[in-house]
Formats: C-alpha cells, sequence, structure tokens
C-alpha cells in the first residue's frame, strides 16, 4: 500500500507546486512508482510538467464530481515512473457543486482507494487555501508535507493550519500525520534565514525536514518547459536538494511500507537518460 502525501499550506507561494512536482519527480527517479495528483484550479502542477489547457481532458475534478475513475485519468509524464492527474480550472466549481452533497469530503479518498496499490507515492498539491479542495485532499492523505518559506513571518497562519490538521483527524481522518515540515527559497547564509530555521526547528521538533531548499533559478524556469528541475537541470542545487528531500522522505519509511518494488523498466525509452543521471544524483547524495 502506497503513502498518500498532501503538500499543504493554505498560504500563497510558498513552494508547494514546486516541492509536489520535484517531489514526485524526484520519488520516480528513486524508481518508485509515483503519481502526482494536481488539485488546484491554478493547474500549476499540471502545466509544470508540460500539459496544455484542455477543458474536454479527464481531470481531478471528474474524480471529485464522481464522473470518472481515477484510473481514466491517469496521464504519462517525461520520467517512466511519474504519472499525472491532471487539473483545471473548472475545479474551481467543484467547491460550490459538492457544498450540499453527503460525505463530500472523501470524494478523492474514495477516488484514489483503487490506485493505492499501484503507486508507492502518491502526491497530491494543494490550492493556497483550507476549502473544500484541501480538505478532500488532507482527508485522502496518510501524511501532509508542509512547505514554509524560511522567511521572518514564517510561522504566521500556520497556527489555523496546524487546528484545521488536528479537526481532520479528530472528525475525518484519524491517521493524518504530519510527514514534515519543508523549507523552501531558502538562503541559509543570512543571520535571519538561521534564526527563521532555529525557531521552526523549536517549534516542530525533528518533524522539521533536515533538508532545505534554496532559492535557484533553474526551480523557478524548469515549469516554463514543461518540466520537473531533475529533467531540466539534474545538476542544479534545486534538483539536488528535492532528490535529497526524497531520499529523507523514503527513509521514513520501511520498504514494506511502500508495497512492493517498482518492477525494472523493460527496455530503453525516452526519458531513460535523464533517470539515469538522476539516479547518479542520488547515489551523489547518499
Ligand atoms: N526554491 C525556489 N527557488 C526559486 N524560485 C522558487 C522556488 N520555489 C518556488 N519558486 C517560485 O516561486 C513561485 C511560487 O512557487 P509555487 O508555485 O511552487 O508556490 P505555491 O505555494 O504552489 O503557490 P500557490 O499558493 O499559488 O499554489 C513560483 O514562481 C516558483 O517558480
Ligand atoms: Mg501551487
Amino acid at each position: 500500500m502506497g503513502r498518500v502525501i498532501a503538500v499543504a499550506n493554505q498560504k500563497g507561494g510558498v513552494g508547494k507546486t514546486t516541492t509536489a512536482i520535484n517531489l514526485a519527480a524526484s520519488f520516480a527517479a528513486a524508481e518508485v512508482n509515483t503519481l502526482l495528483v494536481d488539485c488546484d484550479p491554478q493547474s500549476n502542477a499540471t502545466s509544470g510538467l508540460g500539459l496544455v489547457k484542455d477543458p474536454e481532458r479527464i481531470s481531478s475534478y471528474h474524480l471529485l464530481m464522481g464522473a470518472a475513475s481515477a484510473d481514466e485519468a491517469l496521464q504519462t509524464t517525461e520520467l517512466e515512473q511519474l504519472w499525472l492527474i491532471p487539473a483545471h480550472k473548472n475545479l474551481i466549481g467543484a467547491n460550490l457543486e459538492l457544498v450540499d452533497v453527503e460525505g463530500r469530503e472523501f470524494r478523492m479518498r474514495e477516488a484514489l482507494a483503487p490506485l493505492r496499490e499501484r503507486f508507492q507515492f502518491i502526491v497530491l498539491d494543494c490550492p493556497p487555501a483550507l476549502d473544500l479542495l484541501t480538505l478532500n485532499a488532507l482527508v485522502a492523505a496518510d501524511a501532509v508535507l508542509i512547505p514554509m518559506q524560511g522567511e521572518y513571518f514564517a510561522l504566521e497562519g500556520i497556527s489555523e493550519l496546524l487546528d484545521t490538521i488536528e479537526r481532520i483527524r479528530a472528525a475525518l481522518n484519524p491517521e493524518l500525520a504530519i510527514e514534515g515540515v519543508v523549507l523552501t527559497m531558502f538562503d541559509d547564509r543570512t543571520n535571519l534565514a538561521q534564526q527563521v530555521m532555529n525557531e521552526l526547528k523549536k517549534y516542530f521538533g525533528e518533524k522539521l525536514c533536515a533538508t532545505t531548499v534554496p532559492r535557484n533559478i533553474r526551480l523557478a524556469e524548469a515549469p516554463s518547459h514543461g518540466k520537473p528541475a531533475l529533467v531540466y537541470d539534474p545538476r542544479s542545487k534545486g534538483a539536488e536538494s528535492y532528490i535529497r528531500l526524497a531520499k529523507e522522505i523514503i527513509a521514513h519509511y520501511a520498504p514494506s511500507d511502500l508495497g512492493v518494488v517498482a518492477p525494472e523498466p523493460a527496455q530503453a525509452e525516452p526519458g531513460e537518460k535523464v533517470d539515469e543521471i538522476a539516479a547518479e544524483e542520488m547515489d551523489k547524495s547518499a
């Protein structure tokens, strides 16, 4: 049975989508079957993996509305072991359309249930709101990964997110764990960044990920090329940091927790070369 990790923070622009795309790509490069689900009407994870806008394509909207199965929504990507369930801006409507529906918070969980045997990791990219879409992701998830920008006001708003997680545990998903808190766009050379880091360490203890993600232009450029950073520039600091983060998270689990080991790729295919480079980087950072 795979692990479902929601990448969530209701604060906008903290690096959720960058984390979701690059973490999922790094899991895939580590040869575990991984699914990225775009749960945000902004659809940045979808365009970031190179899919053009298409209102006809089956997307996370159809999953929430019960109009299609997760299997039907799967898209392949440039990485052999990474799949995507895309989003479209029509997803914004699901918030309203589901408002009176019984069990509305369980739609994503139910939709993804049949896929949990097939993927070792399912990563959910959430919108910047504590709305029904994020709620669906947090109910579907085993754990939440919280990206935070390493800045002075980093902790602002975090209690609201932690309260929400508590309420979800109490009422909807008692097993929901915190996978970790990851500092993004982090410049460890400044005093301020170090102070923020120390504050967060006091607050979150061992939940604060040892890996931090530096501010790195390659991470910002890669989505406009429709690629994860480890495909766009596998040797960039940004790509390396997400490869490290993936290793750190994989190490939280025993191999048996993650289900069957992914089968060897059958033959050389496009994308294999980048997989190799990423695997090399992965070994180096070990
Ligand atoms: N480590 C980084 N280095 C440089 N740029 C980054 C980094 N992480 C994210 N960015 C850039 O910052 C912006 C916000 O990042 P991102 O879209 O990942 O945040 P988000 O939390 O998903 O935003 P939203 O709340 O709108 O969904 C994007 O332009 C992204 O390319
Ligand atoms: Mg986003």
